[in-house]
């Protein structure tokens, strides 16, 4: 087998794997804090985050310090033993996350994450149905995407567990109230729809919503996967509403880029679970969970959480200034998990911010751009992503289809 060059190994990449994912035009094989580089040197400001993943920015040395010394030291053991990081990872994810929470399971991505809270939930109430959120992601797997509320994703997997889903628009509580509460296990809602392009509820519906699981003894699952971990500018979305969900599954930027999925659950679900009830080989390995208690161990004595609160707010204000003002129309989002709707479609925005050196990401809302930055992103590194951004706004040719 030969190493040849990039165009080479481009294609070999394509033909070696399966065709499931579009792809940007560049292999990246770098990457330094907020700033990724491709395999011709060129290198770009990243708030795209690899999908919300990367929260530390990219080999924060302490990060990759724990890795290694975790590498070196054991590799890998199953859970069958207990392993020190497991109970710092776990200890801190639990603590971190909403006061009710009594314990974590840990998996390896947000879909594994969302099935077996799925399954947990359906134990525990015994009843059949989930409501799950018009526009709503939770994964790819059989499981999550029967709750996917996208339909376009579910059409040519009709065998799945949609049937057992209603599915109700982020806010609609009437639609909720109208199903029979006796027949349903869960709601599980990401609190801020991402894929769709970045959709919030108004507080006081997550508190209605709160209130009508506590009632009917419904579990509600909050997928965190992305707004987990600090992203909103608080550790998890609830908090900004005084909510607190019974399951809370997250992924994404839990272990700082190293590929881990948690579910966290109260004390009402977490005293049915029981041995046997869910497992997984690989979840919270000695890596993974070195990963997790770096990442959260970073979190916590560097201050990021709170600095992405501060820092967010400035510049949700001055992408909201844009409004009105060419294309821009709206500027929804909570800390670093921003969407931009614009009169442009956003595939081609993204490909002229590209040009500039800056890496966003699209939505499923075609006018929709999303920020998810690493949490690190400095001052200095926004100017730049508005510099780019005011040049290619600003240039009418730049931003005409082809
Ligand atoms: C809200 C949400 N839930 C679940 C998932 C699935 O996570 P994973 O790709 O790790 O399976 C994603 C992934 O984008 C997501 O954004």
């Amino acid at each position: 087998m030969t190493h040849g060059s990039a165009q080479d190994s481009r294609e070999r990449e394509d033909r070696y794997t399966l065709n499931t994912y579009p792809k940007l035009p560049f292999a990246l094989v770098r990457g330094e804090g907020s700033y990724i580089f491709d395999d011709a040197g060129r290198r770009y400001l990243d708030l795209y985050g690899g999908h919300a993943v990367s929260c530390l920015g990219h080999g924060h040395p302490r990060w990759v310090e724990a890795i290694a010394k975790q590498a070196a030291a054991l590799d890998f053991y199953s859970n069958i033993c207990y392993h020190p990081l497991r109970a710092e990872a776990a200890e801190r994810v639990v603590r971190n996350s909403y006061p009710s929470m009594a314990g974590v399971y840990f998996c390896n991505s947000g879909a594994e994450a969302n099935e077996t809270a799925l399954k947990i939930a359906r134990k525990l109430t015994r009843r059949p149905l989930v409501v799950a959120m018009n526009e709503g992601f939770h994964g790819r797997t059989i499981g999550a995407l029967s709750v996917t509320g996208v339909p376009k994703m579910r059409d040519a997997f009709p065998e799945s567990l949609a049937g057992l889903t209603r599915f109700v628009d982020l806010g609609d509580m009437r639609a909720i109230e109208a199903l029979d509460p006796r027949q349903v296990a869960a709601v599980i809602l990401e609190p801020i729809l991402s894929l769709a392009g970045v959709r919030l509820a108004p507080p006081e519906h997550y508190r209605a919503l709160r209130a009508h699981c506590t009632r009917h003894g419904i579990a509600l699952i909050f997928d965190e996967v992305q707004t987990g971990n600090g992203r909103t500018g608080k550790w998890f979305a609830g908090h900004h509403w005084g909510v607190e969900p019974d399951i809370v599954t997250t992924a994404k930027a839990l272990a700082g880029g190293f590929p881990v999925g948690a579910v966290i659950a109260n004390r009402w679900v977490a005293a049915d679970v029981k041995t046997g009830d869910q497992g997984s080989t690989f979840g919270g390995g000695p890596l993974a969970v070195a990963a997790v208690a770096a990442t959260y161990r970073i979190l916590e004595e560097e201050g990021i959480v709170g600095a992405v609160a501060r820092r967010s707010e400035a510049v949700l204000s001055r992408l909201r200034s844009l409004v009105g003002r060419g294309p821009v129309r709206e500027v929804r989002g909570l800390g670093y998990l921003i969407g931009v709707e614009c009169e442009i479609p956003a595939g081609i925005l993204q490909a002229r911010l590209l040009e500039e050196g800056v890496l966003v990401g699209t939505s499923n809302h075609a006018g929709t751009f999303r920020l998810l930055p690493p949490l690190t992103v400095t001052e200095e590194e926004w100017e730049t992503f508005f510099r780019a951004l005011e040049k290619v706004l600003s240039k009418k040719h730049l931003i005409e289809q082809p």
